[in-house]
């Protein structure tokens, strides 16, 4: 899933006074603790090039990111399984399409959080506690409309959380969580407006 990286080659190297547009410049980052081995584990330390409280912001944020992909992911394998009515085939196969991409890319989220050396939320406890997205019972199952309306704000809500990251995970120059929210924001802002413009 790694995309092409051929025009940020061209890019100069980031300076810690580099700043977006309308973005505080950021402050001089100190280096990052050398490798120490920990009582715990005889495994080194991590030593990647961003702070271990950097590290634990993001995976934090990735951790909420996570949360709300998984709610999504199943609203929309719920919906694939109870939708009726005269748009059975069109949306049972449409919600299969986008239920299996998100059902990979969890895979993705929750690896990257390890990657960052932390661990990744995997219960649905705490998958309530962590996302923005509450789940839906809908008791009338060929109400498509309302199916299709509550994925649309589904996949805005996973966008805001995503951009959010993106920022924390950009503050420390932490480019492979940059990259993976970068591909997950396209696909959340695609899916949204396929299915906008089912009620459209
Ligand atoms: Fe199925």
């Amino acid at each position: 899933m790694a995309k092409n990286k051929a025009d940020k080659a061209e890019k100069p190297v980031k300076t810690p006074a580099a700043a977006k547009p309308g973005k505080p410049a950021k402050a001089a980052k100190p280096a990052p603790a050398p490798a120490t081995t920990t009582a715990a584990s005889s495994a080194p330390a991590i030593n990647i090039g961003i702070s271990t409280a950097e590290r634990e912001k993001i995976a934090d944020g990735l951790s909420h990111f996570l949360a709300d992909a998984y709610t999504l992911y199943l609203k929309t394998h719920n919906y694939h399984w109870n939708v009726t009515g005269s748009m059975f085939n069109s949306l049972h196969a449409m919600f299969m399409d986008q239920y299996t991409e998100q059902w990979t890319a969890l895979d993705e989220i929750a690896e990257r959080i390890r990657a960052l050396g932390f661990k990744a939320p995997g219960s649905y406890r705490q998958f309530v506690a962590l996302a923005s997205i509450e789940e839906t019972v809908l008791e009338d199952s060929s109400d498509w409309r309302a199916m299709v309306t509550d994925l649309v704000a589904g996949h805005e809500a996973v966008c805001r959380t995503a951009r959010r990251v993106l920022d924390i995970a950009d503050d420390a120059d932490d480019a492979p969580s940059e990259d993976l929210l970068t591909q997950r924001l396209q696909i959340h802002e695609k899916y949204a407006w396929m299915l906008r413009s089912l009620l459209q």
